[in-house]
């Protein structure tokens, strides 16, 4: 009861933003992206902000982000200098879903 309720949150609230047909990436975002990018992908968690990570909804972010790099991001991780800011996911979910990832980000724009 409570996990359903929980999913059904975590899918339905950015579905409200988005428009339904976004739900299973949405689903995918709340529960593998959010703790760190925030469920409006604004980073305003601990995790993001500990990271530094940008903030998804703002125009200047969203004209920096290419998608062939968010793609690559999703699946093969992101590092710098060496060191991982970001795990791989491409264990973990499909081509498509990570495609549909880049595009739910893109809908995050304010
Ligand atoms: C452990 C925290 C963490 C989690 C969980 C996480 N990310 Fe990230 N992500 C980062 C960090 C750190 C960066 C690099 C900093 C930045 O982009 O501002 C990043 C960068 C990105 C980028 C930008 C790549 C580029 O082109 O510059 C995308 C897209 C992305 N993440 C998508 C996702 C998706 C989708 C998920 C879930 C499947 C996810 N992230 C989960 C920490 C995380």
């Amino acid at each position: 009861m409570k996990t359903s309720l929980r999913l059904l949150l975590a899918m339905s609230l950015p579905a409200l933003a988005v428009g339904l047909r976004a739900a299973p990436a949405a689903e995918l975002w709340a529960d593998q992206c959010a703790s760190c990018h925030g469920e409006d992908g604004k980073a305003q968690t601990k995790q993001g902000k500990k990271l530094k990570i940008r903030d998804y909804s703002s125009a200047a972010v969203q004209a920096e982000l290419k998608d062939d790099e968010m793609l690559k991001a999703i699946l093969e991780g992101v590092t710098e200098n060496g060191k991982e800011r970001m795990k791989g996911y491409k264990d973990e979910m499909s081509n498509e879903e990570a495609k549909s990832l880049v595009a739910f980000i893109r809908s995050l724009k304010a």
